[in-house]
């Protein structure tokens, strides 16, 4: 299912990213600031076991984080999500997903996998600024799943319809999360209007 985190500072935030003019420093600020405020929809319906502790005071029957939350960036652009993340949930453990998205065909190829062992039993959260083709984010998915983790949330700043409808397609029991749903793909598979591509703005490469 889609969810669409409609948010006055989240939108903001995605504002300057997409501006031409937005340098390297405050593209990555605000890619890092939006990834922590989706933290809290994201995680919204995460499983709770009942605890008891001790208070200064008293005894208290409480709740507290039932299973391992486990964020897998996708290399490179995923990166820039993390450190946001990581800051409001601390025990967060993270595997990495190498894939680089061929230019021209727009296939996407493995280079690098590397998992905690928890994979089956943790809440596994897949992230990556862009969701264009859903080739990578599909290709992301199959991985993790290799790894027998079940509970996978697919979160992504911008995405276009043709991907979510592909992830939708192969994988139709993940909850996908976005900041915002744009037009459409450019005939270069760019998503419109986008913010250009990610993860040179996030590296200030090319
Ligand atoms: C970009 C982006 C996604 C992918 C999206 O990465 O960060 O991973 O493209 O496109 P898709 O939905 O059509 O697969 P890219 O492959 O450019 O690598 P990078 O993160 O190293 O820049
Ligand atoms: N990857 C990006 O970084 N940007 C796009 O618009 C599409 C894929």
């Amino acid at each position: 299912m889609l969810h669409v985190l409609k948010h006055p500072l989240i939108t903001h935030k995605l504002t300057q990213m997409r501006k031409k003019e937005t340098g390297t420093k405050d593209f990555r600020q605000n890619l890092d600031e939006i990834g922590g405020l989706m933290v809290y929809e994201i995680t919204r319906n995460l499983p709770v076991q009942p605890v008891t502790i001790e208070t200064p005071v008293a005894t208290c029957e409480t709740f507290e984080l039932k299973k391992e939350v486990i964020l897998v960036p996708i290399l490179r652009a995923g990166l820039g999500m993390v450190s946001g993340i990581c800051n409001l949930v601390p025990t967060v453990k993270v595997a990495h997903i190498g894939l680089y998205r061929d230019e021209e065909t727009l296939e996407p190829h493995p280079y690098f996998e590397k998992y905690p062992k928890q994979m089956p039993e943790a809440t596994v959260i897949i992230v990556d600024p862009m969701l264009a083709t859903g080739g990578s984010a599909n290709a992301a998915i199959d991985m993790v799943k290799r790894q027998g983790a079940k509970d996978i949330r697919l979160v992504c700043l911008v995405g276009a319809p043709e991907g979510v409808a592909a992830v939708e397609k192969q994988h139709p029991e993940i909850d996908i999360y976005l900041a915002a749903l744009d037009e459409k793909l450019n005939e270069k598979g760019y998503i419109i209007p986008g913010l250009g591509d990610a993860g040179d703005r996030i590296f200030g490469t090319k």
